[in-house]
């Protein structure tokens, strides 16, 4: 165990709870949309969606979901496409998928009833352990803990926890002692207040540059005393970051039609809409019928920023008539049809500038 944490005997471990409880109701986010509720469909909901996007984004596509979806069940039998048309903007389309696949698992595994323990909800598609702890501790008050980035920073600061959390062992030894901290007492009302309460010290207090003087955990914490606070979390293996480049054929047509295919489910923006990709320009080029080869207008390149990598992305412009198609799968969508279709965001943002479209809320219309 690092030298700095006190164990289960120690007397600061029990004094943390009580002071994230009593902050969270004074100072803490009580009025997003999805706490006004314990219905485990709109939790889930919005947990998902803020597992990597952030809150002022999440409010207006939560409301947009829940108009369209207003339970497990209208999700469910909703056509994948329509699910990520919706989600168009958010990114990271898996969560889309597993969203509805989950939806698909309760309707037909759980009775139309989310489970309400989180070993039972780890088991649905897109949540991982601490989505299923915060739903379950949010909802159900259940007294299990949550490790998210922003949780992990709160609790090896406050802790001193100097373990490596490249490190499986470290990682498991910062869960258990997660789960020491947590309330004991009221669980139905402190879990939830306990867990949104850490949420919201990461999110609001305790940032990469935390502002300690507002933080209820001043007093006890360990980085804090010991002015350290930018050495926590301690995790010596970061994620190694690849680069691909990809030309991306953007045949229009007059009309402002584009041509558009399916993504295969897996792989780079795996079931949406999108130009056909190529790895290199001589490639894309011999997908064009020969006499347009010469059409072909090299648009500014851009990058496009995903976790574990960086995309070049090359888009090569190019004017047909409709009555003649790349040599590549797919048809021409009309103008008044692509903006509602699942689309890649870089794409969905070449598209809204060239044509001059307004951006609302980060999705065009
Ligand atoms: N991030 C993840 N879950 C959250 C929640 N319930 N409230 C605010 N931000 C969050």
């Amino acid at each position: 165990m690092p030298k700095s944490v006190k164990g289960s005997s120690g007397t600061a471990l029990p004094a943390i709870a009580a002071r994230v409880v009593k902050w969270q109701k004074a100072s803490g986010r009580n009025d997003l949309p999805w706490q006004q509720t314990r219905d485990p469909y709109r939790v889930w909901l919005s947990e998902i969606m803020l597992q990597q996007t952030q809150v002022a984004t999440v409010r207006d596509y939560f409301a947009r979901f829940l108009q369209r979806f207003p339970n497990v069940a209208a999700l469910a039998s909703a056509p994948l496409d329509e699910v990520l048309g919706l989600w168009s903007g958010l990114g990271y389309y898996s969560r889309a998928r597993n969203l509805h696949l989950c939806a698909a698992e309760v309707m037909k595994g759980h009775g139309g009833s989310f489970p309400s323990s989180a070993q039972l909800l780890q088991t649905l598609p897109g949540i991982g352990p601490s989505t299923a702890a915060a739903i379950a501790a949010l909802c159900f008050g259940e007294r299990v803990a949550i490790l998210d980035g922003n949780v992990r920073r709160v609790l090896t600061r406050v802790l001193g926890f100097d373990g490596d959390l490249s490190l499986a062992a470290q990682e498991r030894e910062l869960w258990r002692l997660a789960s020491e901290l947590l309330p004991r007492r009221d669980l139905n009302e402190a879990m939830p207040r306990y867990t949104q309460g850490l949420m919201d010290l990461g999110a609001t207090v305790c940032r990469v540059n935390p502002v300690c003087e507002i933080c209820p955990l001043e007093r006890l914490c360990v980085a804090r005393q010991i002015d350290q606070v930018q050495r926590y979390p301690v995790k010596t293996r970061k994620i190694k970051r690849s680069a691909q480049s990809i030309w991306l054929l953007w045949a229009h047509t007059d009309d402002g039609s584009i041509w558009l295919s399916k993504r295969p489910s897996h792989g780079v923006w795996g079931g949406l809409y999108c130009f056909a990709l190529f790895d290199d320009r001589a490639t894309l080029q011999a997908a064009v019928p020969g006499g347009y080869r010469a059409a072909l207008h090299d648009a500014p390149p851009l990058k496009h920023v995903l976790t574990h990598k960086d995309l070049h992305l090359h888009p090569v412009r190019l004017l047909m008539p409709k009555s003649i198609s790349p040599s590549t799968p797919g048809a021409w969508v009309a103008t008044s049809d692509w903006p509602d279709l699942g689309l890649p965001a870089p794409v969905r943002k070449l598209l809204t500038r060239f044509n001059d479209l307004p951006v609302r809320d980060g999705v065009s219309r």
